[in-house]
């Protein structure tokens, strides 16, 4: 449809996570007038429920190439090296200017911020705040300056729909479908002199995720539709330790923080053995996909549903004063950690891949960076270190804002005019869809995956697609509302996704092949790049 309004600004930012956020700030500083856009509250996204912290070498005797070496381990050959040689190295600094910000990181007696251990890293590296509510404090603190800040315009409750581009294919701004009241309502235009995706992930295109409702993977389908390259979407990391409740569980569900195996937390069975003693020098604080493949290894083997994680000998003080959200969260569900075990299994948590950036943040798409989850900017490679990706949002919205800086004084940041305005054709599926590209993407593109299972799910998808393009020749669409186009971008990054894990026979990081069992350097420790004519045929 035709854009029913039109705003202008400089730079527009969509999403509100950490890295959304801490680019909407810097670029007002650096740029000039900023407009952020989230599709629903400015804290609605994923950043406030990260719950084990930032991790970034602050801890004395650490430094950052201990930090690059465990990010390079945990990535199993596909990381870019000069990608993670700038996260860490500029991620002390972030977190302090973070912290500058606002935001109240837990400290001793004297200080000095505390810090926590969390799988693949050797040492205490994870800084935290209200001990188990990092990205809730995070958040506050990024919404409260953003919120105090004039020259900061927010647009909540509005979808992303299609970037808009001028005559040379640079970013021109974006058209979104604003669900409020007022001037501002229904399909409008925001022009820009540069666009900025910070949409987060894409995690509620399986049944279980620790994503809010919001992750449906708005910038990568916005930036395959723009023509962007995206990479690495085959690797999905499952978090280990999400609470289990339930065969039939559905949505987001409760995320129990790899900080309490970080702690001293140990993952039993039904038995009581620690089955990931001797499965690797960390045992339970191995990569986050080792353990959750030693998790899934033994609920095979015991025909378990889940395993469980126990944390009793921590005390009702301690799990008070250091764990007091995942305390609430068991307790609320009828489990308490202090006497009983907690009940775990893994659950989608993170996208290692993206929409590709370079090292300024750039996409291939000129004027249209990313960063946050939706980037893939190779710091993760096949599989992210735990506590790098908040490191990673902030770190590269600074880079984007340096480079928008730089660029604009240059005299490189002129107004664009859009060539045409109007958002993309797209046939949408009706809202239930959903629902199935979740059913088919957990039954044939989850945890464990073959080219059989793939090859399922990849019809069911197609099927669907059938049915949308049927509806809109027989002129009986579905509804543009938000449900129906987060249903069509959940197919297409579903579609992308499974298409990507098809083409990669082998096993490597979170991308788990039954047919393909063993890691292939000779062929496959590369990326592997998506486009919209190659995810769609
Ligand atoms: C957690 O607290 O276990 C999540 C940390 C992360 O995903 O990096």
């Amino acid at each position: 449809p035709a854009p029913g309004w039109t705003a202008t600004t400089d730079v527009i930012v969509v999403g509100s996570g950490v890295a959304g956020l801490t680019a909407a700030l810097r670029a007002r500083a650096a740029v000039g007038r900023v407009m952020v856009v989230t599709k629903a509250m400015l804290d609605d996204g994923s950043t406030r429920w990260a719950q084990g912290g930032i991790a970034a070498a602050l801890g004395e005797g650490d430094t950052p190439e201990q930090h690059l070496a465990d990010t390079l381990v945990a990535g199993a050959g596909v990381c870019d090296e000069d990608a993670v040689r700038v996260l860490v190295t500029e991620g002390p600094d972030a977190v302090r200017r973070l912290i500058a910000t606002g935001a109240a990181f837990d400290t001793a007696v004297d200080g000095e911020i505390l810090l926590t251990r969390e799988g693949g890293h050797h040492r205490r590296r994870i800084a935290h705040a209200g001990g188990d509510a990092t990205g809730a404090e995070i958040s506050r603190a990024l919404v409260a300056a953003v919120r105090s800040d004039p020259a900061i315009e927010v647009v909540e409750h509005a979808l992303v729909l299609d970037l808009l581009t001028d005559a040379d294919g640079h970013a021109a701004g974006i058209t979104l479908h604003v669900m409020g009241e007022g001037q501002r309502d229904g399909v409008g235009a925001i022009l820009a002199r540069a666009v900025v995706l910070a949409t987060g992930g894409m995690g509620q295109v399986f049944s279980a995720t620790t994503n809010p409702a919001v992750s449906t993977g708005d910038g990568v389908a916005l930036a395959l539709r723009a023509g962007a390259e995206v990479a690495d979407l085959e690797f999905v990391q499952f978090h280990p330790t999400v609470l289990w409740l339930g065969p039939d569980a559905h949505g987001q569900q409760p995320l129990v923080s790899e900080a309490v195996r970080g702690e001293g937390a140990h993952l039993v069975d039904a038995d009581g053995v620690r089955f990931m003693v001797g499965q690797h020098e960390l045992a339970e604080l191995a990569p986050r996909d080792i353990v959750a493949k030693g998790i899934m290894r033994r609920m095979r083997e015991t025909g378990a549903a889940h395993m469980y994680l126990d944390g009793r000998h921590f005390g009702a003080e301690m799990w008070e004063q250091r764990f007091p959200t995942i305390l609430a969260s068991c307790r609320s569900h009828g489990i308490d950690p202090v006497t009983e075990l907690i009940p775990v299994a893994p659950a989608a948590h993170h996208a290692s891949g993206g929409v590709r950036t370079d090292l300024r943040g750039r996409t291939t798409v000129p004027g249209l960076y990313a960063c946050g989850e939706v980037a893939c900017t190779g710091v993760h490679g096949a599989n992210r270190l735990a506590s790098n990706s908040l490191l990673e949002g902030l770190v590269f919205a600074e880079r984007i804002t340096a480079d928008l800086a730089a660029r604009q004084a240059a005299g490189d940041l002129p107004e664009r005019t859009p060539a045409a305005s109007g958002t993309r054709a797209v046939p949408l599926p009706a809202p239930e869809a959903r629902a199935e590209v979740q059913r088919l993407m957990t039954a044939g593109a989850g945890v464990l995956r073959s080219a059989a299972s793939m090859r399922a799910a990849a019809d069911g998808l197609a099927a669907l697609a059938a049915q949308a393009r049927d509806h809109l020749a027989e002129e009986k669409p579905a509804d543009p509302r938000v449900e129906t186009w987060e249903a069509a971008n959940l197919h297409l990054v579903a579609t992308a996704l499974v298409g990507a894990a098809a083409l990669r026979e082998e096993t490597r990081g979170c991308h788990w092949r039954e047919d393909f069992p063993d890691r292939d350097d000779l062929r496959w420790r590369r990326h592997l790049t998506t486009t919209l004519d190659a995810a769609t045929g």
